[in-house]
């Protein structure tokens, strides 16, 4: 018998993180679940478990702001791993700072996503050809390089969250580049537009369901039709021409301070 794939999903208990978590269970994934709320995390549990019979998940309590519980959860984290989507994301309507006295936003969506992709550089390699999905978005730019906590800019979370989606997509291009595809590959899509804490915290609704938010990262994650494609950017799972994959300038800086945290 093949052993069962396993993913790993941040942001899992969030509207289109359900929708992931879901769409893998379904595909005979078994989903590591990452979730700040131990509450939370239980109900999305039991909702997926109802809709996938036999469906294998685990639970991962981790904050993904906070550098150090994510390499605990790398330090203590066993077995295979195929697949990694990052897709934890906030747009607090004021500035905070975590812990660390990092602008929360950045720490979240940006730093978040970095920190996954290299504590579990080691444990893809060892399941290659793995995957590697940011989820980001159409909604994107407002980068400052030069004050990406919101220390100079007057903080606004719109601004704040398209500036992190514009990292995201940028360090898809950065990070795709350190693995051949057929060990590592990275890309970056806009999920749907699905109702969601974050979505009413920036102002506007959705009108698609959690399940086809969810298509076009799972899609990504699974499809063999993906297979060895690296670096680029999906909308409704088709490539598209990213504005930002072009400065490599930016790209390169923006890595370089990311990776200094
Ligand atoms: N909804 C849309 O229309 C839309 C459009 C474009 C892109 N996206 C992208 O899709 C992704 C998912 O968004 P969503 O709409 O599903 O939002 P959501 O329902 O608000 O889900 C966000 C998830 O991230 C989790 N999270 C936030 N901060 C965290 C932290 N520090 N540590 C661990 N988990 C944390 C949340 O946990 P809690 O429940 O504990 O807060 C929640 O599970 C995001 O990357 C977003 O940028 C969404």
């Amino acid at each position: 018998m093949t052993e069962r794939r396993v993913a790993i999903v941040t942001g899992a208990n969030g509207a289109i993180g359900v929708g992931i978590c879901q769409g893998l269970a379904e595909r005979n994934y078994e989903v590591v679940m990452v979730c700040r709320n131990a509450g939370r995390a239980r109900q999305a549990d039991g909702e997926i478990e109802k809709a996938v019979s036999g469906a294998r998940l685990r639970i991962e309590i981790v904050d993904v702001s906070r550098k150090q519980e994510i390499a605990a959860l790398a330090g203590r984290f066993a077995g295979r791993l195929d697949v990694l989507v990052n897709n934890a994301a906030v747009a607090p309507r004021r500035r905070t700072e975590t812990p660390e006295g990092i602008e929360t936003e950045f720490a979240t969506n940006v730093l978040g996503y970095v920190w996954m992709m290299q504590a579990f550089e080691k444990a893809l390699s060892a399941a290659a050809p793995a995957r590697i999905v940011n989820v980001a978005s159409y909604w994107a730019g407002d980068l400052d390089l030069d004050d990406l906590e919101f220390k100079r800019r007057d903080y606004n979370n719109d601004t704040a969250y398209r500036q992190s989606k514009q990292c995201n997509r940028m360090l898809t291009v950065a990070f795709a580049r350190r693995w051949p595809p057929s060990q590592i590959t990275v890309n970056a899509c806009h999920p749907g537009d699905v109702h969601s804490t974050l979505s009413h915290a920036l102002g506007y609704g959705g009108h698609e369901s959690p399940e086809q938010g969810a298509d076009t990262p799972v899609w990504l994650a699974t499809d063999p039709s993906v297979a060895g494609v690296t670096g680029k950017y999906f909308a409704g799972r088709r490539q598209q021409a990213c504005q930002f994959a072009k400065d490599e300038q930016a790209i390169a800086r923006l890595l370089e301070i990311c990776e200094s945290w």
